[in-house]
């Protein structure tokens, strides 16, 4: 059979009978190179209309080269045109299906936690963490050569307390200048040096913001005290005498918040120390400037902010006096910030619209992949719990990523998607082996590891440092001046990492700037490292788990039990049967019966246990008993969830369901 073109009608003719001259193999030539004479020669009759081809010649095969015209007409052929268009739809089905699959996965997974969510966040102390030029005094090269230790300890977050170029009247929370290291730390490029070195190690940088106030140095202040535009209005001032001072409003390092200023003949207001003065945030020029500067670090890589001291950055602009505490108390002896109700000068209107602003322009920096900015509020609200839940985003209005729980046990509650925060040390607050006591410093730490929200530890807390001792007549601390006992540098020691002369911490032969605790030929990172029931191993135990286990780091929390000795909690996830009881000591040694507790199982095994020994027993829920300062991590399997039968004491952040099968998480 052969095919020949008819040129006059466009259409195809078939010639039955005769062999595909494609497939013979006489070695004639080809159709493609006959002429359409010789074609038409070849195949002189018997011509068919190709629209009734189809149903006539259903055994011609396809031949190599064949035209367009010809594969139509084969293609129409029932025998080919059913399988394409059964391929075509499963095609089209199969893409749809795998369409909705994927729409439906993405809608029903939950969020995956952020690297602020994901590890503990660590506060290193500059001043005190690692002296690389033996100054005596910690740098920013210290904090670069010791990065292998943070990455020992699981850690991916690191909050970093002021290093800005500053007279250090506050230790570098009186800024200078906002834009610029102080020599102290060191330069530039060291800064430089040190965030690529933590990128590369896998560890984010949170920068100290300091809004409140500038150093009385600062540029800014000099030009507002000559009142040289557009500085004038940059701090708060007021028309006062040296004898009458514009109100009662008394500062948090003690005395009046006023001082005056010969040279402006004004009064200027200072929360702080004297040589911090308050910024104007009800100066436009003045929010433009620091949200530049917000800038500038977020430009330079950093990936995060703690903002300090926020309650304080608006004031009434009436300048009422605040109401007194005891309203008996002679008026001039009112000198320190418990003794006011600070009506006029804590947690104005308007705060959480500046912080909002602020977190916006994160946002606009958060949009690269793997690069969320993350933001920390740090506010005392005291008993006003309410107040520091408002730094928390909604829905409506994104803010601070948690505010600082200096409460710690007391959790958020009702707001959904709300990331709890739990810290127990800090530069400002006595260290936790000295004010709970050291035998309770890995209990305090295996519940900070295993509470839900993001732990903070402060340098030094992972080895159980303590508060070290300082004569009266060497405090450095200027709130220490004004109040020895409020004095903070007993837990801004230096970082004991050896038995080393000056603990490992810095090589200079005449000391360093606040003494080593005499404990560190024992209390130090190297004599810990290794040793299985060290606190600094046994926090880096928990740390693994806290990430390898869903329960722990994105599970409920249940409290179970509290009295004088111990507080137990429950961690479980939806859809894993494997739950964790935690049980920790800050008491007496104690046996807790858990038996009138419903939804427990009769028996548990102790994963982990702060006493080595215990490690691996067996305890019945009717009788477990705890040492003095253990931290106990229990483990059990049950097929049923606590959290469904005791919906009032349980607490999660975002729900979500674990699917075994699939290995999936998906929104429940
Ligand atoms: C809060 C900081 O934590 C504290 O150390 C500092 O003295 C005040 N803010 C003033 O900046």
């Amino acid at each position: 059979m052969s095919l020949t073109r008819v040129s006059r009608s466009d259409s195809l003719e078939l010639h039955e009978g005769v062999d595909n001259a494609a497939f013979q193999e006489d070695g004639g030539r080809a159709d493609s190179e006959k002429t359409d004479g010789q074609v038409a020669a070849d195949c002189p009759s018997s011509s068919l209309n190709l629209d009734g081809a189809e149903s006539s010649y259903t055994q011609i095969k396809p031949y190599a080269g064949m035209s367009k015209e010809v594969l139509l007409l084969y293609s129409r052929q029932a025998r080919y045109r059913l399988p394409r268009e059964i391929l075509f739809w499963l095609v089209i089905v199969s893409t749809l299906v795998l369409l909705a699959v994927n729409i439906t996965v993405i809608a029903l997974s939950p969020r995956c936690l952020s690297w602020w969510q994901s590890s503990p966040v660590y506060q290193i102390y500059p001043r005190s963490f690692k002296d690389s030029n033996n100054d005596g005094i910690g740098d920013l090269k210290g904090i670069q050569d010791k990065l292998d230790h943070l990455n020992y300890l699981n850690i991916k977050a690191i909050w970093i307390s002021p290093f800005y170029k500053s007279p250090m009247r506050d230790f570098g929370y009186d800024v200078e200048d906002f834009r610029d290291i102080d020599p102290i730390f060191g330069t530039m490029k060291d800064f430089d040096d040190l965030l690529v070195s933590m990128h590369d190690k896998g560890l984010r940088l949170i920068m100290d913001f300091i809004p409140n106030h500038s150093s009385d140095n600062h540029v800014w202040f000099q030009n507002s005290r000559r009142r040289e535009e557009p500085y004038t209005d940059y701090y708060v001032w007021a028309n006062c005498t040296r004898d009458k001072l514009p109100n009662n409003w008394v500062s948090v390092f003690g005395n009046s918040s006023w001082t005056y200023d010969s040279v402006r003949e004004q009064c200027y207001l200072h929360q702080f120390l004297k040589e911090q003065p308050d910024l104007n945030f009800r100066n436009p020029d003045v929010r433009r400037e620091m949200t530049d500067i917000i800038r500038f670090w977020l430009d330079k890589g950093v990936d995060g902010f703690r903002m300090d001291a926020v309650k304080h950055i608006l004031e009434a602009p009436h300048l009422r006096d605040e109401p007194q505490v005891n309203a008996s108390q002679p008026p001039e002896q009112v000198n320190t910030e418990f003794e006011l109700h600070h009506d006029y000068t804590y947690t104005q209107v308007g705060l959480h619209d500046i912080l909002r602003g602020w977190r916006a322009e994160l946002d606009t920096y958060s949009r690269e992949p793997g690069r969320y900015r993350f933001m920390v509020t740090e506010s005392y609200d005291y008993e006003e719990i309410d107040k520091t839940m408002m730094y928390y985003s909604t829905d409506f209005a994104r803010e601070s990523d948690f505010p600082f729980n200096f409460y710690l046990m007391d959790l958020p509650q009702g707001l959904s998607g709300a990331r709890a925060q739990e810290l127990v040390g800090n530069h400002d607050k006595p260290r936790m082996s000295s004010s709970v006591g050291k035998e309770y410093i890995s209990a305090i730490n295996m519940m900070m590891l295993t509470l839900p929200g993001t732990p903070t530890t402060y340098y030094g807390e992972e080895i159980g440092m303590e508060n070290v001792h300082i004569h009266i007549e060497d405090i450095q601390d200027p709130f220490g001046k004004f109040d020895p006992n409020a004095s903070r540098d007993p837990q801004r020691s230096p970082m004991q990492w050896s038995s080393e002369p000056n603990a490992g911490f810095s090589g200079n032969g005449t000391g360093t700037w606040l003494p080593i605790h005499p404990n560190y030929t024992t209390v130090n990172v190297e004599a810990q490292k290794g040793n299985d029931s060290s606190v600094l191993e046994q926090y880096r135990r928990l740390s693994l788990l806290r990430e390898s286990e869903m329960a722990l780091h994105r599970g409920w929390m249940c409290f179970v039990w509290s009295d004088v000795d111990v507080f137990v909690y429950l961690r479980e996830q939806d859809g894993l049967d494997r739950a964790f009881l935690v049980l920790i000591n800050l008491g007496r040694n104690a046996t807790t019966d858990l038996s009138s507790i419903s939804g427990l199982p009769e028996h548990f095994r102790v994963h982990t246990s702060t006493v080595p020994k215990n490690q691996g027993r067996s305890y019945d829920r009717a009788a477990v008993p705890t040492k003095k300062g253990e931290g106990l991590l229990l483990e059990f399997s049950s097929n049923q969830r606590f959290h469904t039968s005791h919906a009032s004491s349980c607490y999660i952040s975002e729900r979500a369901c674990y699917l075994n099968v699939l290995d999936i998480m998906y929104k429940c």
